[in-house]
């Protein structure tokens, strides 16, 4: 029996949240999941990355609050859809390259712990959400951003492997980077974001967790894939 295109129920859409430690992965199995699914995929952290180029381009101290909190009015952050993946824009500038540069990675995780920059980014991640069929990433996705979220991941691998992986991809993308900056880095932005008053890193209570230091990143978006079919309900 052939189901006219009408008659068919349209597929129930959900929140997928994507938590866990820097360079484990969370941003490729998004994207890749978004593909699958058609779904809306956003990195939050290029939004906060977004913020602190913000800054740097002004002059303006990151340990000054005040000073953070009156120009955030004037941030605004889109995002693009491209063949290629999602590209950041910062006042309608492309900025997806210079976000991913060490200047901005070195001071990325302080600008995260200010509240007013994390209240005015959840707004608007809240936002993006709000017509559901979306996939985040970051670190407070589950917890905070969507705690209703339907799939919550919590995405893990040793500290080795992490360093490795992101040294690779620093210097496919021809960015000059030495390992053992690479892997203090990664450290450091694992301990803020941990340590950090305002929404810390952490895992939900009910989130799925998976460690994917031996995973091939096949496995683990066919074990994802599985667990999105189930709450999507097809
Ligand atoms: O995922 P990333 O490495 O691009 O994130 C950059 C920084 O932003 C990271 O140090 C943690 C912070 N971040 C956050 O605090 N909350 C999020 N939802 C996403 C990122």
């Amino acid at each position: 029996m052939r189901l006219e295109k009408s008659k068919l129920l349209p597929l129930k859409k959900i929140i997928i949240a994507i938590d866990g430690f820097s360079s484990c992965g969370k941003s490729t199995l998004a994207r890749q999941l978004a593909a699958k699914l058609d779904y809306v995929f956003i990195d939050s952290g290029a939004m906060y990355r977004a913020v602190t180029l913000y800054l740097i381009q002004r002059g303006i101290d990151h340990r000054d609050a005040a000073a953070v909190e009156a120009v955030l009015p004037q941030i605004y952050i889109h995002f693009e859809r491209q063949a290629s993946g999602n590209l950041t824009f910062l006042n309608g500038e492309a900025v997806e390259q210079q976000i991913r540069q060490t200047q901005v990675s070195d001071l990325v995780s302080p600008v995260a712990t200010l509240s007013a920059v994390r209240r005015m980014l959840v707004q608007q991640q809240q936002k993006l959400g709000e017509s559901k069929g979306i996939i985040m990433d970051g670190r407070d996705i589950g917890t905070v951003v969507f705690p209703r979220a339907e799939l919550k991941i919590f995405l893990t691998a040793t500290t080795t492997t992490r360093a490795e992986r992101r040294y690779l991809e620093l210097q496919q993308k021809g960015t000059p980077a030495d390992i053992d900056w690479v892997r203090h880095n990664l450290e450091e932005r694992d301990r803020i974001d941990s340590t950090r008053a305002d929404s810390p890193l952490r895992q939900a209570s009910d989130a799925v967790v998976i460690d994917n230091t031996n995973l091939k990143p096949e496995e683990q978006l066919a074990m994802v894939m599985a667990l999105a079919r189930m709450r999507i309900g097809s």
